[in-house]
């Protein structure tokens, strides 16, 4: 007990209490105050890259995959697919991609893409932002018949697209379809939304 009557070993005891809540306290304080400045764990998925692994894919399949929130496209495209794509210049708007905006420049090249073999796209028509459907199936009667070397076709309104993702011409959409940016991690798993080095 001391002189003005307090008993130290309970001042020491609530000292020491008081002293802990305030450290608590602060990490409440500052807590928050972090947390507003990192994105948010739903942010971060929402804007990451995605992996597609392509290792099953077979020629003339598509594989679709997520990457913020729009569909992403992988088409195995065949010799033949391959061989028709030089041959459709002549009915396409951009044959040669000259709109920057709808590619990275790795991707301004005749398939549009970074290994020939693989077509990787955004899923959506350049007109009014449906999801046109995979037509891979040659000479399609709906789709103009022998003229038809298979690609994407766009329910809304119309709009036709090719193995390249490029638009035909006298169809609504105005522009080929986007390429997003990508690369290779190994020789079967690509990396979709960011360029090489970029990661
Ligand atoms: S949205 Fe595809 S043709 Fe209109």
């Amino acid at each position: 007990m001391s002189a003005d009557g307090v008993d130290l070993k309970k001042r020491r005891t609530l000292t020491a209490a008081t002293s802990v809540v305030g450290a608590v306290g602060a990490g409440f304080v500052v807590y928050p105050f972090l947390a507003a400045w990192a994105p948010s764990e739903k942010a971060k998925a929402a804007g990451a890259p995605v992996e597609a692994d392509i290792s099953k894919l077979e020629p003339g399949q598509m594989l679709r995959v997520k990457w913020r929130g729009k569909p992403v496209w992988i088409v195995y495209r065949t010799e033949q697919n391959l061989n028709d794509l030089s041959s459709l210049d002549g009915e396409l708007l951009d044959p040669a991609s000259e709109d920057a905006g709808q590619q990275p420049d790795y991707c301004q090249n005749p398939t549009r893409s970074i290994k020939e073999k693989y077509l990787v796209a955004v899923g959506i028509c350049t007109h009014l932002g449906c999801s046109p459907t995979y037509r891979p199936d040659l000479g399609a009667a709906d789709l103009g018949g022998d003229a038809w070397k298979g690609g994407f076709f766009c329910p809304c309104h119309g709009s036709k697209f090719d193995l390249a993702g490029r638009v035909y011409s006298g169809v609504p959409a105005p522009k080929n379809l986007e390429i997003p940016p990508y690369h290779y991690l190994t020789d079967t798993t690509i990396l979709v939304g960011v360029d090489k080095g970029a990661a």
